[in-house]
């Protein structure tokens, strides 16, 4: 099985950016954490971080040629993109959704997801470990 993480806008600032919310992990301490369990699982899994909009959906059509499912934390286009919703649904991959905090108990702004419902799965809350929690469901989804 092959995965591709994708990570949304801020996420590289993770480490630094509000860490009484996201904790201290870095971008890269949670992707050594995700490719140590993947090698576990035997799974391979590739990353991709961006701040653009155009560019993740970009990477979805692109990756979907050559992975079997996505794990992503979409960040705060979780709650603004019908466009990324659109992009997971048209390359028919299946998909978790993954965040770092609890985003249900944070402003209402957060409580709605333009995803979640059409995900094969969604963990939040457990900060890096929902990426490992995520990862464990996708693969079970996928086989
Ligand atoms: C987040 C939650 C989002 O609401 C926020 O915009 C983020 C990070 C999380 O991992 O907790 O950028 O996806």
């Amino acid at each position: 099985m092959r995965v591709a993480v994708i990570h949304g806008p801020n996420l590289r600032l993770l480490g630094r950016r509000e860490p009484e919310v996201y904790g201290t992990d870095t971008l890269d301490d949670i992707e050594a954490a995700i490719s140590g369990l993947a090698a576990e699982l035997g799974a391979e899994v590739e990353f991709f971080q961006s701040n653009h909009e155009g560019r993740i959906l970009d990477f979805v059509d692109e990756a979907s040629g050559r992975v079997d499912g996505f794990l992503i934390n979409p960040g705060a286009l979780t709650h603004t993109s019908v466009a990324l919703r659109d992009a997971l649904l048209g390359v028919d991959r299946p998909f978790v959704e993954v965040h770092l905090s609890n985003t249900a108990g944070r402003e209402p702004f957060r409580r709605h997801s333009y995803l979640s419902d059409v995900a094969a799965g969604v963990v939040f809350g457990f900060g890096p470990e929902s990426y490992l929690l995520g990862l464990r469901g996708l693969l079970r989804a996928l086989d």
